[in-house]
């Protein structure tokens, strides 16, 4: 299916099981290159290929930016392997015609996704919530992924080593070379989760305040698995009440602290075979006046919530690369009362390009209809009003 979506806010209607979530879902492929909920890019690729032949998915998107026309393609290989019934899965990115690493594409596209479920985000167990701000923090930062991945192996090696000590003894002096390199990757993950969570709170603090009318302030608690702050022993922590601000800390001075502490802790980390500080077991939790959202809050809490996150990515993405990402929102108006619907329209209306669907068009302002290009789903096809 070809599309020339218009460069405006687009309005995608149709029934329940069309094809409009599927149809967001594939522009934000080409955006972050990863399924953020299939649990597996291969449930990507159209279920009714049977598994012993071979399954292909492409995804091509032609876009501009302010430095001009870009186009990426993704494809997705299931091919079945050997004769053992099993199939290998691939998946191969071409930026501008050049077959290139995965790593080294995200950020050229960029879009904002919104669907209500997301709200797990917010509910579910801090790796949903490191996988959140890794997307949202790639999408500007090349460099941020690269480190990502190092950081990834080398915590791996790293384990290997301290498990292999623990199990079999040696030489401890092996893991100064892993030590260094976990600290500096693990520092420059650290110093840009806590810019992008400072930036990001700021708009979403603002955006939240109005969509709740003023009741209620949401806050961003940034928790670090190894904490610049921590304090030596025997001093007594911050009042629970008050956000640490760990905006000062240079990556210069992560790196040092979090290297004293992996050589502190090194004897247990030797017993137990496992590294237990680093930004693989960061936590970020929300906060609505104070109280934890993920554990006591209400689902419409938190959806509320996730929607001033959003809605704060888009300034914030806009801020950092200079070009608006597109929006992409999946049945948000029926989330909202119509106050809010308005607010949320009118926060839309500065974008370029955005793309809601909804089942029911009255869910939206009739003079905003009429402003706006109104497209129809139905049975996976897409036709103009
Ligand atoms: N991997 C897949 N292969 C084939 N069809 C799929 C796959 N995943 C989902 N579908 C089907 O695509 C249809 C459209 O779903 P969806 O985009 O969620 O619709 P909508 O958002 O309009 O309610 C559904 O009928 C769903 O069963
Ligand atoms: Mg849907």
């Amino acid at each position: 299916m070809d599309l020339n979506i218009p460069r405006e806010i687009l309005l995608l209607v149709g029934d329940n099981a069309q094809g409009k979530t599927t149809l967001l879902e594939a522009i934000y492929f080409l955006s972050s290159l990863t399924s953020f909920h299939a649990s597996s890019d291969r449930q990507l690729i159209n279920y009714s290929v049977p598994e012993n032949s071979i399954g292909v998915g492409r995804i091509i998107g032609e876009f501009q930016r302010k430095d001009g026309n870009h186009r990426i393609e993704a494809r997705l290989i299931r091919e079945p392997n050997g004769g053992n019934g099993g199939s290998r899965f691939r998946k191969e990115v071409l930026l501008d015609g050049v077959k290139r690493k995965i790593s080294d594409v995200v950020g050229w596209f960029n879009a904002v996704i919104f669907m209500p479920q997301m709200a797990r985000i917010i509910e579910e167990g801090p790796a949903e919530r490191r996988r959140y701000l890794d997307m949202l923090i790639s999408q500007v930062s090349p460099l941020y992924s690269q480190h990502l991945s190092d950081y990834g192996q080398t915590l791996s090696q790293r384990n290997a080593l301290l498990k292999q000590l623990g199990e079999r003894g040696g030489d401890h002096g092996q893991l100064a070379v892993w030590d260094g390199m976990l600290a500096r990757h693990g520092a420059f993950i650290m110093h840009e989760r806590i810019r992008a969570l400072r930036e990001v709170e700021e708009t979403a603090k603002r955006i939240h305040y109005d969509l709740t009318h003023g009741e209620e302030v949401l806050r961003l608690d940034y928790q670090p698995a190894y904490d610049p702050m921590s304090l030596p022993e025997g001093q007594l922590p911050l009042a629970v009440t008050a956000l640490a601000d760990r905006s000062g800390f240079s990556r210069e001075e992560i790196e040092a602290g979090m290297l004293e502490k992996l050589q502190k802790l090194q004897r247990e980390e030797i017993t137990r075979g496992v590294t237990t500080i680093g930004p693989h077991r960061d936590e970020m939790r929300f906060l609505g006046n104070q109280v934890d959202l993920g554990e006591f809050g209400s689902r419409g809490q938190g959806r509320t919530a996730l929607l001033a996150m959003k809605l704060a990515e888009v300034s914030w993405l806009k801020q950092r690369t200079s070009d608006w990402p597109v929006l992409l929102f999946d049945e948000t108006m029926s989330e909202l009362d119509i106050q809010r619907r308005l607010d949320l329209l009118s926060g839309i209306s500065e974008c370029d390009q955005a793309i809601l669907t909804s089942t029911d068009l009255s869910m939206f302002d009739g003079a905003f209809v009429n402003a706006h290009t109104v497209w129809h789903v139905a049975g996976g096809m897409v036709s103009a009003q």
